[in-house]
């Protein structure tokens, strides 16, 4: 396995609403990553919600909790010189602050995509439910998402191919000497 530069960790964090394509954008930057040799490990919301944060609903209380406890790992696989991807909702400015205050190096990629074309997405089903008032708390629904202010990189999924956005991400991580420049890139 390789070191990354200077062994220095960092956590790469996917903020954006449900269907806007955290997971797939998450899954392509590890897939990349790990390709490069470099020791990496996904943080995914639906599925740490199925372990780590199992049990937690979606009150705001709750969801920082999920939040405060996928930011404690992401942040020991930082601090050991690895790549922490998290991909969370992570709705509340405020948590992810508490996130990057807590990890340091931090790269918070914000995942935007209007609702309407999320609604319309709907990968799982679940804003049909939400329409209907089968769920509350929906995110974008009848649940706040409050947009990072200053993220490190934003990408438009409605308007870029999902190849872009990833080499918009990786590009970043390049020009900020978090991963060596490869030749085909
Ligand atoms: S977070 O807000 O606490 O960061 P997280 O990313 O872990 O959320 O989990 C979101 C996933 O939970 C969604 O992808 C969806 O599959 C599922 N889910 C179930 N109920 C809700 C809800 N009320 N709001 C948002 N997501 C929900």
């Amino acid at each position: 396995m390789r070191g990354l530069l200077n062994n220095s960790g960092f956590t790469v964090w996917f903020t954006g609403l449900p269907g806007a394509g955290k997971t797939t954008l998450a899954k392509s930057l590890e897939r990349e990553i790990k390709q490069q040799g470099f020791p990496v490990e996904l943080f995914d919301g639906d599925e740490m919600r199925r372990h780590l944060t199992k049990g937690l609903g979606f009150t705001r209380e709750d969801r920082e909790e999920n939040v405060r406890r996928i930011a404690y790992v992401a942040g020991i696989v930082t601090r050991l010189g690895g790549v922490a991807i998290v991909a969370a909702i992570s709705p509340y400015a405020n948590s992810r602050q508490a996130a990057r205050d807590e990890i340091g190096n931090f790269v918070e990629v914000f995942v935007r995509c209007p609702l309407s074309v999320c609604a319309e997405r709907d990968p799982k089903g679940l804003y049909a439910k939400a329409h209907r008032g089968e769920i509350m708390h929906f995110t974008g629904v009848s649940d706040p998402y409050e947009d990072p202010r200053k993220p490190e990189v934003i990408v438009d999924t409605n308007q870029d191919f999902p190849q872009q956005s990833l080499e918009k991400i990786v590009g970043h991580l390049h020009s900020n000497y978090l991963l060596p420049q490869l030749s085909r890139w």
